[in-house]
């Protein structure tokens, strides 16, 4: 018999446990109608474990995530850690998980699906359509690099510091992962940083040509100043395909670029590390929201961005694109009948709850043939 996959759950805190019931029962759809079977198992993470274990992320914890075949996070962090220094906040757990993992290239698609159009803030000719992919560097940059800290200086002022730093295999890794991944879409990368303040972006530019002219000649690649992305991206969102950057201007980014589709509960990210000598590659997948401590335990979180997060480590690690195609038709049709949580509601839709949005998926998929 193959081996079972293993699937590590890691819901966390706030609306991560609520969200993730949820994601829980598309697992028992896959096991009951599709014979998919896999190893689960699911620990604390970041306030949870803080609570139990005095830490935001246990060694245990972080060696099952190193014998896993994916991770499936939910969200870290609340109001009753918020007074914890740096080291021993929640949200060191996903940036450890991050770091030795080796999880570079964070994937963040932004889709306009189109019963949600009139959710944007946006009008919805700017909008409509729109289905880019930020890929945001996520072991390296000014999240990690040292020098850091806050030192007093002999005259009692303090000074903060963070350095950006980039090495070429950071920067081409990434890059691959982009150029890679355009190959399958339309073919276009737009690259940004800030050549023209900062070094370390000149070099990311730099590197991003050479890896282009180098191997990847069918692409089209252009440049963008991190700033004007940014003014872009409101202007006229649907010119990207694939953008590719640091870590601190993909974080800017992708939370702006999530706004275009009206609805953080909407949005998945995958985190892919490298392929390895025996074939396997870490990789976590998460929502981009966070805990929202704000509506936990009301039972009225949006649970899709969880679920198509495992839809997306269905397709990136498990290689099981049409199930994953599946799951995310089904969501589009839910959506589609008019059924809204409140994040996302618009007039004359029907307002659900987190439970209520999850049994629809699934009687979209009980719906499908197998
Ligand atoms: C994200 C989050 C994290 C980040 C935080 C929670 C550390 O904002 O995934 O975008 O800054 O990377
Ligand atoms: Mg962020």
């Amino acid at each position: 018999m193959a081996e079972l996959k293993k699937l590590l759950i890691l819901p966390g805190d706030g609306i991560g446990p609520e969200v993730m019931r949820e994601v829980k029962r598309v697992i028992d759809w896959l096991d009951r109608r599709r014979g998919v079977t896999f190893e689960i198992e699911e620990d604390l993470v970041g306030g949870a474990s803080i609570e139990a274990r005095g830490t935001p992320l246990s060694e245990s914890t972080m060696q099952m995530a190193r014998d896993a075949d994916a991770v499936l996070f939910g969200a870290v962090g609340g109001p009753a850690w918020d007074h914890l220094g740096f080291a021993n906040r929640p949200e060191i757990a996903i940036l450890r998980l991050r770091q030795e993992l080796g999880l570079f290239a964070n994937l963040r698609p932004t889709i306009v699906y189109d019963p949600l159009v009139s959710a944007s803030t946006l009008k919805p000719e700017i909008v409509r359509g729109l289905d880019m992919v930020i890929v945001r560097e996520s072991t390296g940059g000014i999240y990690f690099g040292e020098p850091r800290g806050i030192e007093t200086l002999p005259d009692g002022q303090k000074r903060g510091v963070n350095t950006e730093v980039y090495m070429t295999h950071e920067i081409e890794r990434v890059g691959r992962v982009a150029f890679d991944l355009a190959r399958k879409r339309k073919g276009r990368v737009a690259s940004v940083e800030k050549s023209n303040v900062m070094e370390s972006g000149l070099l990311w530019r730099q590197c991003m040509t050479a890896l282009r002219d180098a191997e990847y000649p069918d692409i089209t690649l252009t440049h963008v100043l991190a700033d004007n992305c940014a003014m872009q991206m409101v202007r006229n969102p649907l010119q990207y395909d694939v953008i590719v950057t640091t870590n601190l201007f993909g974080d800017l980014l992708s939370d702006l670029a999530s706004m275009l589709t009206g609805s953080l509960g909407m949005l998945p990210s995958a985190t892919l590390g490298t392929v390895r000598e025996d074939g396997r590659r870490h990789a976590l997948y998460e929502p981009i929201h966070g805990s929202a401590p704000d509506i936990a335990g009301r039972g009225i979180a949006n649970p899709l961005a969880q679920i198509l997060s495992f839809a997306l480590l269905l397709r990136h690690s498990f290689e099981m694109e049409s199930v994953a195609a599946e799951i995310e038709r089904a969501i589009v049709r839910v959506l589609g009948n008019g059924l809204r949580t409140q994040d996302i509601m618009a007039t004359g839709a029907a307002r659900v709850g987190t439970g209520v949005m999850g049994e629809a998926v699934l009687r979209e998929l009980e719906k499908a043939p197998a």
